[in-house]
């Protein structure tokens, strides 16, 4: 799995201060002595305004950046409605529904569920991502296309299934949306350059069965897993129902 720091500048520094960083977020990752380092694989540093995972290894593809306004993410949050994760996540409801993503990685789903109209909880325990994650949502927020969707989610640095089980009833979400990140298969071997360094960096998440268990303990109405297409559920547990996409799926857990 990739090790990385967080490059010492002081420009870094003050853009963690000022967006509020859980300040214990990034503690024991600074480090100033980048060329030093043996075995480290990629650097999260700001450059251009911005906070990016620049992979030191080049079979590692590209530097990661949260950027919901421009390019892939921007276009999908435009027509967020027609998005098949919209539909599961809705069911039936008219109404805005209370969502935790509680896997959120990049941040993409949140940000189309927000721009649906969702208002969304979305917990991160990875402390690289988590800053990535915060850094593109402020940007979204100081823009006239994002702000509004960007207003709709607060991001939270920590394990999810702790932050589940001491939720106050009266916090407790509609949905509970989980994207574990699932083992990779052999005709995935060259997943898409700027993914990989983010796969190698948070690995497999081996506790989604788990993660699950709460989750149906904690939503209102439904919980529900996005999974490759062809891929098992998760514990072997049956949905309810299933969404089916080209390359991935969704299976929906009434509760
Ligand atoms: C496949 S990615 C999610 C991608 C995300 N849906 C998106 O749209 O960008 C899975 C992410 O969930 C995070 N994660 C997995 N299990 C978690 C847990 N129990 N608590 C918090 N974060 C978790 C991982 O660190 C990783 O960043």
């Amino acid at each position: 799995m990739t090790s990385w720091i967080a490059v010492d500048q002081p420009e870094f520094r003050s853009r963690v201060r000022q967006l509020g960083l859980p300040v214990a977020c990034l503690d024991g990752h600074w480090s100033s002595q980048v060329a030093d380092q043996t075995g480290l694989s990629a650097v999260l540093e700001w450059r251009d305004g911005l906070v990016q995972l620049r992979p030191l290894d080049k079979a590692l593809g590209n530097p990661v950046m949260v950027d919901f306004i421009h390019g892939k993410t921007g276009f999908r949050f435009l027509r967020a409605q027609h998005e098949m994760i919209v539909k599961a996540v809705a069911g039936r409801s008219k109404e805005p529904l209370t969502v935790i993503d509680a896997t959120a990685g990049l941040g993409r789903d949140s940000f189309i569920l927000a721009a649906a109209g969702f208002s969304v909880q979305a917990i991160e325990r990875h402390p690289a991502i988590a800053c990535l994650l915060w850094d593109g949502l402020d940007r979204a927020s100081l823009s006239p296309e994002g702000a509004t969707v960007a207003g709709r989610i607060s991001l939270q640095w920590a394990v999810a299934h702790e932050r589940l089980a001491n939720l106050p009833e009266s916090e407790r979400p509609d949905v509970i949306y989980l994207d574990p990140m699932f083992p990779e298969r052999s005709k995935q071997a060259l997943v898409k350059k700027e993914m990989r360094l983010f796969r190698d960096l948070v690995g497999e998440d081996l506790d989604g069965e788990a993660l699950l268990e709460i989750a149906l303990q904690t939503a209102r109405k439904r919980v529900v897993v996005k999974r490759p297409r062809k891929a098992d559920s998760v514990a072997g547990r049956k949905p309810g129902y299933q969404l089916l996409g080209k390359s991935s799926r969704f299976d929906v857990y009434p509760v």
